[in-house]
């Protein structure tokens, strides 16, 4: 049976990792995976969160079947949270819990699928590595729109409309709701007022990847887009993660959130995601949904989890400023001046695949070969030495 096979494509992301590890170098430095890390070069477990998992411990009766959903009270304070008070019309929408964002993302793709066999999911240039290969595996097509500028390092905006605006009711368009990965170029809210009015437009169907929900400048502004477009548009569809906002990486906990034209509709529509989840892995595990619900439920442990989310955001821009103005101090330049204004846990350097292989070789700084960083990898002893290594680099 298998002779049948040929050996798949590797994740250049998570080989990075395993790279990585295997490195003996002690002054190694790793930019790579988006994971978040703290002063220590740790990525910690958060302490709203080990509070909500005593809770839990101490008070947990079963571990009976939730249902295909998944956690109820999850599902609940997660549309709480993406949608706060925008008015979003609640009747047309549905919640299923998802192991992680990936998990949503590929639920969400099986269900475009059942819809529009073979439907075109029009990715940003670039998009995040696993987009493409949840698409072509749930039998999507993948096209692009224009996104990026290598030359300003910021989002091509005029460009980026056109193509949308080219668009029709047979398109999906996948968006980042915010803190673009692999750039860190974002849309500003009056060019997201835009998109949303393309999409009323057009019909395309809006398809937002919410990865880093606070993230980028607190969760509110963040939501910005999510909450425009879900206003606006009579379909829409968002995959949620809880994986970075919460620190749960490894508990796989995310939710795909669909809106339909009328409630009737949007019942229909779920009972196709209720399936696919029934045929795929029956029910998510509950363990991460617990936690985020048992946090967002009580006044205090969310105030703690706002207050370190802020922390871990603050710190990664004050880590953006610290580079840019390494950088701009050693060069005389603006040129790197955009690493400041990106938001969100990358920046594209716009360096070439050899420079970054050799920035691995000779300096053991690890990155994506397309030169995206994970700014919450960079010690801050360090920013000296890696503004010296990226200028060498860029030459
Ligand atoms: C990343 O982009 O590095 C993260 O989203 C981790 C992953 O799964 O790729």
């Amino acid at each position: 049976m298998f002779e049948t096979l040929t050996k798949a494509p590797g994740d250049k992301i998570l080989a990075l990792m395993g790279e990585y590890a295997a490195d003996t170098r002690s002054s190694k430095v790793d930019l790579g995976v988006g994971v978040y890390k703290d002063e220590q070069g740790v990525t910690p477990v958060m302490s709203s969160v080990r509070k909500a998992e005593e809770r839990i411990l101490a008070n947990e009766k079963t571990k009976t079947y939730l249902g295909i959903a998944g956690n109820k009270g999850f599902g609940a304070a997660v549309l709480d949270l993406v949608l706060g008070n925008s008015g979003v019309n609640r009747s047309r929408i549905r919640i299923a819990q998802a192991p992680g964002g990936t998990g949503s993302l590929w639920i969400l793709m099986q269900l475009i699928n059942r819809a529009r066999p073979g439907a075109a999911v029009y990715v940003s240039d670039p998009t995040w590595a696993n987009h493409n290969p949840i698409a072509i595996n749930s039998g999507l097509k993948v096209a692009t729109y224009p996104y990026f500028d290598a030359a300003t390092r910021a989002v091509k905006f005029d460009a980026m409309l056109a193509a949308l605006d080219r668009l029709t009711t047979e398109d999906v368009v996948l968006l980042h709701g915010c803190c673009h990965n692999p750039t860190g170029a974002n849309l500003t809210h009056e060019q997201w007022d835009k998109v949303a009015q393309s999409l009323v437009r057009t019909g395309a169907l809006p398809f937002i990847d919410l990865a880093y929900l606070g993230f980028g400048d607190g969760i509110e502004a963040d939501a910005y887009g999510t909450r425009k477009i879900l206003s606006a548009v009579p379909e829409a569809l968002v995959a949620f993660s809880g994986s970075k906002n919460f620190g749960l990486y490894r508990e796989r906990i995310g939710a795909a959130i669909l809106l339909a034209r009328s409630p009737d509709e949007a019942d229909v529509t779920n009972s196709q995601l209720l399936n696919i989840i029934r045929g795929a892995y029956s029910q998510p595990p509950d363990h991460g949904a617990e936690i985020i619900r048992t946090i967002l439920e009580d006044a205090s442990l969310r105030a703690e989890w706002e207050a370190e989310l802020a922390q871990m955001r603050n710190r990664m821009i004050a880590l953006r400023e610290k580079l840019a103005s390494a950088i701009r101090e050693r060069s005389n330049s603006t040129d790197f001046d955009f690493v400041a204004e990106h938001r969100g846990m990358f920046s594209l350097l716009g360096l070439t695949p050899e420079a970054v292989e050799h920035l691995k070789a000779e300096n053991g700084v690890y990155m994506t070969s397309d030169s995206r960083i994970n700014v919450a990898g960079i010690p801050e002893e360090r920013v000296g030495d890696l503004a010296d290594a990226f200028l060498a680099a860029a030459r």
